[in-house]
């Protein structure tokens, strides 16, 4: 099986790495191949949304996965929490499920995990604020955000240490990667709110499904929107 990372393709400036990575792959391109940018026109996602990251300033990839294993989301998530934790020191660095990573509550990181389930394949598009100065974010993002705060000219090491990261976990077993994700589980014990209701985060059960408890019951989530309302102080 190919290295991750391994053909390579990068752009100065395109309009999504994933939507790049997602042609390579239907045309066959073999596991590993991934695709960078140091600028993205219209960054994906998830439910929709965009993805902003001012230019230069990110780690910007997508990586083709062939027959990929169970929990591919979570375990992605694992490990570029790994690559944040390695990169900053006394910062509390957990998930928010499904896979956002938080430095002391602010998002770092972003992935988009696309691809054909059907056909045994799938893009793992990561975001990584690496050199970002918070004040370059649209007002309304600035609060939710967080940088590892590194020199731009990071972004090469950064990523040798995301794919080295990577490649260890995706070799795992989900038992693994569940007590990883539960052990920096962002939403346990803290009031959540999703489509169906409010309650409290409940860990993660053996599905990677979100466990909460509300005032009708557990619920498991496999999908959907969740939203930390606030800490829990008691
Ligand atoms: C999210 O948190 O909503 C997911 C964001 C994923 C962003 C990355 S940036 C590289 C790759 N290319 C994209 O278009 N999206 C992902």
């Amino acid at each position: 099986m190919n290295a991750l990372g391994r053909p390579r393709l990068h752009f100065r400036c395109t309009d999504s790495t994933n939507a790049r990575a997602y042609e390579l792959a239907v045309r066959g391109a073999p596991h590993g191949t991934m695709v960078t940018a140091a600028e993205q026109t219209a960054g994906r996602g998830r439910q929709g949304r965009v993805w902003v990251a001012p230019p230069g300033r990110s780690l910007l990839c997508s990586v083709v996965v062939r027959n990929p294993g169970p929990l591919l989301s979570l375990t992605t998530g694992v490990a570029v929490a790994d690559l944040v934790e390695a990169s900053t020191i006394g910062r509390r660095v957990e998930i928010k499920w499904p896979n956002d990573v938080l430095i002391d509550g602010g998002k770092v990181a972003g992935i988009l995990v696309e691809g054909r389930p059907q056909e045994r394949w799938a893009i793992l598009g990561i975001g990584i604020n690496v050199a970002l100065d918070l004040d370059e974010l649209p007002e309304q993002l600035r609060g939710d955000a967080a940088t590892l705060g590194l020199a731009a000219t990071a972004s090469e090491t950064v990523l040798d240490g995301l794919l080295t990261h990577l490649a260890r976990r995706l070799s795992e077993p989900s038992d693994a990667i569940l007590r990883e994700v539960r052990q920096r589980d962002a939403l346990r014990g803290n009031d959540v709110r999703w489509s169906g209701g409010i309650g409290i985060g409940d860990g993660i059960d053996a599905e990677g499904r979100l466990l909460v408890a509300a005032s009708d019951g557990r619920h498991a989530l496999d999908a959907g929107e969740i939203h930390l309302i606030r800490a829990r102080t008691d």
